[in-house]
């Protein structure tokens, strides 16, 4: 079942030369993390605005849960579709718990059922109800704003949330935290998500799958892995750096790139030989999700491997 299917849609902006989005047909499978990748002015911010109707196609058609969305009240479609930008848009005179709590009473529903959601959006998204329920945005730092951004996109529990580069504007360690508690939360929930980002790193870490577009048309629509390992053309190796990335990813040994364990090993955690390679290592982490492997030899954890340490490890080769 497809919760969101672009049928040949196109956009023409009046005053522009070429159009922004051309004839792309895309079907988003039900709690699916998508993510839009590829340059800017590619069409991605483009395309997501048609899925709420902020932006009208100029032909094609678009379905949601199997409905034309023409048939629907652009503000009834948006209550059943979270929205977060960069720009978090959260409104200043208001509180958190306000914030959060706008589409819930959108929908009416009563304070008792409010208030609890809004303290369990605030649990989902790490900052602790008591603590930042009555601040106002000026009070939070920029990732804190997110997250109340990413609560109150979930707050009447739509089924699909569109996310346009929300951690654009975050540091990085930050932006790392973030897109970890969002994995989280989107596996906990299994909301359908369509997410852009020009961020090739963010991408293969938060995709199940990447839509590649470049110049208002899809060129790849893969998985993380399969689009690293089998790019569609020069345009889209170029754009993961997947020639360099492979060859450098197979040409180093695990227990190369391995650091100590942080923590006791856990249950469940994915496990690799050390003779193994860095390829089957990523392929292993972006198969299963997990945040670290954990490296055995003679059936002995020695070691672990997150995707971070994958990635300095190749850029050590590269500079090499
Ligand atoms: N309202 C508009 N009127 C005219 N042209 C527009 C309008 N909005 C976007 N465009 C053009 O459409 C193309 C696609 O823009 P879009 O915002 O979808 O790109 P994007 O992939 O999101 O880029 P970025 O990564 O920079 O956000 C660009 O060439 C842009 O200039
Ligand atoms: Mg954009």
């Amino acid at each position: 079942m497809s919760t969101i299917h672009f049928e040949a849609i196109s956009k023409q902006f009046v005053d522009a030369t070429a159009a922004a989005v051309v004839e792309v047909t895309l079907d988003i499978p039900s709690g699916a993390f998508v993510v839009l990748l590829g340059p800017s002015g590619c069409g991605k911010t483009t395309l997501l605005r048609m899925v709420n109707r902020l932006i009208e196609p100029t032909s094609g058609a678009i379905t949601l849960e199997g409905e034309d969305i023409r048939q629907l009240e652009p503000v009834q479609l948006r209550r059943r579709i979270g929205y977060v930008i960069q720009q978090v848009g959260l409104f200043p005179h208001m509180t958190v718990a306000q914030n959060i709590a706008v589409v819930p009473e959108l929908l009416g529903w009563s304070r008792e059922r409010i208030q609890a959601r809004v303290r369990e959006l605030l649990d989902l998204v790490a900052l602790p109800a008591a603590e930042y329920c009555s601040r106002y945005p000026a009070q939070l730092s920029g990732g804190q704003q997110q997250r109340v951004g990413v609560a109150r996109a979930l707050a009447g529990d739509p089924g699909v949330v569109l996310m346009d580069e929300p951690f654009g504007a975050i540091d990085a360690i930050t932006r790392a935290t973030l897109q970890d508690e969002l994995l989280h939360l989107q596996r906990q929930l299994r909301k359908t998500v369509l997410f852009v980002t020009h961020d090739v790193e963010e991408a293969l870490r938060l995709a199940d799958k990447i839509v590649v577009m470049r110049e208002g048309r899809i060129v790849q629509y893969d998985t993380p892995l399969a689009i690293l390992t089998q790019p569609a053309d020069a345009f889209v190796s170029h754009l993961v750096g997947a020639e360099d990335m492979v060859r450098q990813l197979g040409l180093i040994r695990v227990e190369a790139a391995m650091t100590p364990l942080d923590s006791a090993p856990g249950v469940g955690v994915p496990t690799l030989p050390a003779g193994a390679d860095l390829r089957q290592a990523l392929s292993l982490l972006l198969r299963s999700g997990a945040s670290r492997l954990l490296v055995l030899s003679g059936g002995v954890p020695v070691g672990q491997l997150t995707l971070d340490r994958i990635r300095a490890a190749t850029r050590v080769v590269e500079s090499a």
